[in-house]
């Protein structure tokens, strides 16, 4: 007995000051999606931001494929220490209706640190495309609707669920065209191997700027700051069409409560810094406010998107495994 309860005073001295000394390594950001791309690009801009305050390094790991699904099991079945962390978006909150067998539990197995950022997306198409505006868009795809293609980052993306909403809305389907991100969908795009996509801002904007591709409309409703002569789907006839990409800090279950706490600091400091936000204005992003940058904002927001998502899914019958 007496022997336990050594043993115990001493694991207890060890994590707290295992605590203390928290990070005293860098921390990893593990991205399900290819780098590169809009989830790479925010993840990069927060790590910048999350430095300073934690006074450590980010390092951020690539793991695109299956919806994001690898890269969040991985962080799921990750050591609760704090040194492995995800960042991911809307995703999190599809994959539960769309894979049968997901390897772990999207709302047990996880801690929240709280969000990060809101991304609007753009309807897009390779430069080529025969279309001055949306109107001359919509009625060259439903007439070539057999051969156009759609690029997106697989079942479950952002991309993917904004191309099911936009079908589903004007009732006409399209090849899909998988990656693992919109990086190399937009590489393809731009060289005119797949025809559009709907991909959000923070990997559109650079390229709308420099015209490699056409813009047709936004997924808000109402006009980005960043692109104003964008007109919105909404005001172009596409009644409520919305989708803006909301993204989540997460750590696998377990992580002790001071380091949640360094780390939920870290986070609300990043998203108040001025470079952070001057950086996501110019990529088209909304930092979330502080009051969203924590735990139960999070816990609350993946709770309600996948209350909203399974039945859209279930609904269209698109299964990914
Ligand atoms: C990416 O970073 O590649 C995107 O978030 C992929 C997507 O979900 O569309």
């Amino acid at each position: 007995m007496l022997r336990a309860m050594i043993a115990a005073v001493v694991l207890l001295a060890a994590t707290t000051a295992m605590a203390q000394d928290y990070p005293a390594k860098p921390v990893v950001i593990v991205v399900p999606a290819a780098a590169g791309g809009p989830t790479d690009t925010l993840t990069r801009v927060l790590a910048a931001s999350m430095t300073e305050p934690l006074k450590q390094q980010i390092l951020i790991e690539n793991m695109g494929g299956a919806g994001g699904t690898i890269a969040i099991n991985k962080v799921a079945k990750a050591r609760p220490d704090g040194y492995t962390l995800l960042l991911y978006h809307v995703g999190m909150a599809t994959s539960p209706a769309l894979y049968r067998k997901l390897p772990y539990d999207t709302l047990n197995d996880f801690d929240y640190i709280g969000q990060v950022a809101d991304i609007p997306m753009t309807l897009i198409a390779k430069k080529a495309t025969p279309a001055a505006n949306f109107a001359e868009f919509l009625a060259y795809a439903k007439a070539n609707k057999d051969k156009l293609t759609y690029a997106n980052a697989g079942v479950g993306s952002a991309s993917f669920l904004c191309g099911l909403l936009f079908m589903s809305t004007i009732q006409t389907n399209f090849t899909m065209v998988p990656y693992k991100g919109t990086a190399p969908a937009m590489n393809d795009l731009v060289g005119g191997q797949v025809d559009f996509m709907c991909d959000q801002t923070a990997n559109t904007v650079p390229q709308i700027r420099s015209g490699n591709v056409r813009v047709y409309g936004a997924t808000t409703k109402t006009r980005l700051a960043s692109l104003p002569d964008v007109p919105t789907l909404d005001e172009l006839g596409l009644k409520d069409f919305e989708l803006v990409v909301w993204n989540g800090l997460y750590a696998p279950k377990g992580v002790q409560k001071p380091v949640l706490q360094k780390l939920v600091q870290a986070l609300q400091s990043a998203v108040q810094a001025p470079a952070f936000r001057t950086r996501l204005a110019e990529l088209g992003a909304e930092p979330v406010p502080p009051s969203k940058a924590t735990p139960e904002s999070l816990a609350q927001m993946l709770k309600s998107e996948v209350e909203k998502w399974t039945p859209i899914i279930r609904k269209s019958g698109v299964y990914a495994d």
